[in-house]
């Protein structure tokens, strides 16, 4: 880790300013951001690790644990709502056994909820590493990771 992060921080001067670019490249890199990366941070810009900490819990953005290899975003926008998100929201948490905000023990899911993905028109819908999957049922969310399942 040491050696990619020395490369990130390499293109910056070390202002405070540059606090945000350098946490979202960080979280880039590594899909999160480590504890000695915020430490290193912190030195690097000659702050207190408590301000970084501040400035990186204080934006929805950044994450602190490891994200997993498939990365579930389940949508709870009010289209989606009122359509069956939480049922839906309820059978990926059943499937996978983790909790909205969590990463399986193996790092192969993690599952987060967002406000909307911009596709109310296909709701309610989910997006798995980057794919939306439209009109969502709790039967076709089974379908998905038993699929997962197979392959794996
Ligand atoms: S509310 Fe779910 S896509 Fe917009």
């Amino acid at each position: 880790m040491e050696e990619r992060l020395t490369s990130i921080l390499s293109s910056y001067k070390a202002n405070r300013d540059e606090l945000i670019p350098i946490l979202q490249q960080v979280q880039e890199e590594f899909g999160y951001l480590p504890q000695q990366a915020m430490l290193d941070i912190a030195q690097f810009i000659g702050v207190p690790e408590s301000q970084v900490y501040a400035v990186a819990t204080f934006y929805a953005q950044f994450r602190f644990t490891p994200i997993g290899r498939t990365h579930v975003t389940v949508c709870r926008g009010t289209a989606c709502h009122v359509r069956g998100a939480p049922r839906i929201l309820e059978e990926v948490e059943r499937q996978l056994g983790i909790k909205e905000g969590e990463t399986t023990p193996d790092l192969e899911y993690s599952l987060e909820t967002v406000a909307c993905i911009g596709c109310c028109g296909l709701s309610p819908c989910i997006v798995v590493n980057a794919k939306v999957e439209a009109k969502m049922t709790p039967r076709k969310v089974a379908a998905i990771f038993a699929k997962g399942d197979e392959t794996s």
